[in-house]
């Protein structure tokens, strides 16, 4: 199978790609770099595999369809499509750039499915879009009318856009709703890297709200191990998936851990909760479970401890 993977030179896409290569698969990486972390990273996340030969790595723009056209040549079976502006926060700061990327760059990459008839579309989707949701653990069936932040309305949008493409065009669209994904290389700006490199800088960490609101923390692998089952997956033309880990971790907990696995106190600073951020994530695993046998098998703390070895490891390098 040749898979193209968009946003495969970052955190997710990189653990993916490296996977699949193992695997056998054929892997097409579409990344353009983009400056919301700096590309050395990014070419750090790729260089164990960069020159497998069932690898082709192409600098592209999703918004520049010309390249997108003269560039992926090949015949390829799906299309795992992880580039994107992220970020809650970033997103508030540049709503434009946001709707941008997320849903013009989507909506570029359906039209090229359609175009070489790719009718596998797997979509990485986010917890966001339940907005504020009380309703716990939630489930593909709640409402997703109120998103809180443009980047969940971006997210929102496109699986939407995705519905179309699969009623018109019978594209298989699958939009995987990830629950805050960890472990090695994730990107910097998210809590566990930014707060682990903090704690052992011996640096201030910016905590926002009291500590009390919790996430559903997944581990990349089980994310990873989730797309792979969606590329496989044939039942219907259209689905909406949770992949989260069934577990709920509170803010404090989550830094209770980091100072364990680190054997370091943080100095913490307390700001007010930021705008766009909901108090709690959950997901309900059920239908992964059931369509996708999804399982995660990576418990909170020792994922903390694995992606503890990998920092260690990068920082010392
Ligand atoms: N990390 C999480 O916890 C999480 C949670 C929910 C959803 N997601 C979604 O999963 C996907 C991957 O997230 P990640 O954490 O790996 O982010 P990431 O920023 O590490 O990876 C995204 C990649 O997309 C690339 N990209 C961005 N704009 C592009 C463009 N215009 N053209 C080509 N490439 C472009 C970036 O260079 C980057 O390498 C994103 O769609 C994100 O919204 C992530």
């Amino acid at each position: 199978m040749h898979v193209i993977i968009t946003g495969g030179a970052g955190f997710i896409g990189s653990n993916l790609a490296e996977k699949m290569l193992t695997m056998g698969y054929t892997v097409t990486i579409v990344d353009n770099f983009e400056p919301f972390y700096p590309k050395h990273i990014k070419l750090q996340n790729i260089a164990a595999f960069y020159k497998h030969p069932n690898l082709y790595f192409k600098e592209i723009d999703i918004l520049n369809v010309a390249d997108l056209y003269t560039q992926l040549t090949h015949t390829y079976d799906a299309i795992i499509h992880l580039a994107a502006k992220a970020g809650v926060r970033a997103s508030i700061q540049n709503p434009v750039g946001f709707q941008e990327i997320n849903v013009k760059g989507t909506q570029n990459l359906l039209e090229f499915a359609k175009f070489k008839q790719i009718n596998q579309f797997i979509f990485a989707s986010s917890s966001s879009v339940y907005g504020i949701n009380d309703k716990f653990p939630w489930c593909e069936e709640d409402a997703v009318l109120h998103p809180i932040s443009p980047y969940a309305s971006t997210k929102v949008s496109c699986e939407l856009l995705g519905h179309v493409y699969s009623h018109l065009y019978r594209i298989r669209f699958i939009a995987l709703r990830f629950f805050t994904v960890y472990g090695p290389k994730q990107r910097p700006d998210l809590a566990i890297h930014a707060f682990s490199k903090k704690i052992i800088q011996q640096q201030p960490i910016q905590l926002f709200g009291n500590g009390s609101t919790e996430r559903d923390y997944t581990y990349v692998s089980d994310i990873v191990d989730g797309i792979l089952a969606s590329l496989h997956y044939q039942k219907s033309w259209y689905e909406v998936i949770n992949l989260g880990n069934c577990h709920t971790v509170s803010l404090s907990t989550m830094l209770a851990t980091l100072e364990n696995t680190l054997c370091q106190k943080a100095i913490v600073e307390y700001l007010p909760e930021q705008p766009g951020d909901v108090p709690k994530t959950f997901a309900n695993i059920q239908k992964a479970q059931q369509l996708l046998n999804y399982q995660p098998k990576v418990a909170f703390e020792e994922g903390i401890q694995l992606f503890k070895n990998w920092l260690l490891q990068t920082t010392t390098a």
